[in-house]
């Protein structure tokens, strides 16, 4: 199951995209990880990362973190992702940084294609908050190994949250489920836990409030790239009405999320360390 197109696309093919096959093919996008390169060592320490272990990034998208682990922990690194263009750019991510000991392969979350446990840890960072936590879960739990961890850096609203927040956050979930057609949720930890505790796993959760510090952003964007995605963003919303709109849904998801103030005093990111019963 490869990337049937790989290649430049026209402006008509990348408004044909998908959402993610979009980012990826447009803008060569940018690892997601709020906390940058240290919330994932911490996450993968607290999972035992040693050399050698056999690691597995669901929803790896262009790659980023994925050869930031195996580079720094030398472990065996496995990326899958559902959008094939995601995957081409991690390949050639890879083999542009000579990173050994890796591989990415398109797969989905509900289906893995590897082995009942394959894996010392499997980890999703920014994922699975678009996933059916009922399916994707027990899926994560098969291909690990019995003395395995899952680990996930994703976004969480307080339990007890005013109502205004839950209406607020009501309409980034819609915002965003209507541009990538997944099931995005922000859930409240209890129902992390909950749904984490279901496929038999127990979880250790750590709250990263607020987002991006300037400095954390380095590790997402470098600066040479930013530059180039401001310049194709101006480029491709002159050129192309239906791109434009979606620049707009993204800016009106944002702006009941990351740009309100009230949601973000009860909302945040965090590590979860789920080992299996
Ligand atoms: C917000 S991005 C995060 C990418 C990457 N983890 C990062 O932090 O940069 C979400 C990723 O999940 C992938 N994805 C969504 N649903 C998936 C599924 N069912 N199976 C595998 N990957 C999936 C998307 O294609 C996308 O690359």
């Amino acid at each position: 199951m490869d990337n049937p197109k790989p290649g430049k696309p026209t402006m008509a093919e990348l408004e044909g995209l998908g959402y993610y096959d979009f980012m990826a093919e447009a803008f060569d996008v940018p690892a997601f990880q709020f906390g940058g390169n240290k919330a994932i060592e911490d996450l993968l320490i607290q999972c035992g990362v040693d050399k050698g272990k056999k690691v597995l990034f669901v929803g790896c998208g262009t790659g980023q973190t994925a050869c930031h682990v195996a580079r720094t922990f030398s472990c065996e690194v496995t990326g899958v992702d559902i959008a094939g263009r995601m995957v081409d750019k991690a390949r050639e991510r890879a083999a542009k940084e000579g990173i050994q000991g890796i591989e990415f392969r398109m797969g989905d979350a509900y289906d893995l294609p590897f082995g009942t446990g394959t894996f010392d840890i499997v980890v999703t960072e920014f994922v699975s908050q678009f996933l059916d936590l009922g399916r994707a879960f027990p899926e994560f739990a098969r291909v690990l190994k019995p003395s395995g961890f899952f680990g996930m850096i994703e976004l969480y609203r307080d339990d007890g949250a005013p109502p205004a927040v839950g209406e607020r956050l009501a309409k980034a979930e819609g915002a965003f489920q209507r541009l990538t057609g997944l099931p995005f949720r922000i859930p409240p930890v209890s129902t992390w836990r909950e749904s984490l505790g279901a496929a038999g796993f127990d979880v250790e959760f750590q709250e990263l409030r607020g987002m991006p510090r300037f400095r954390d952003a380095k590790d997402m964007v470098p600066a040479r790239q930013l530059l180039g995605i401001i310049g194709k963003l101006i480029v491709y919303a002159a050129r192309s009405k239906k791109l434009r709109e979606r620049f707009k849904a993204i800016q009106e998801a944002k702006r009941h999320f990351i740009r309100d103030k009230l949601s973000r005093q009860h909302s945040g990111y965090g590590l979860f360390v789920a080992g299996r019963r």
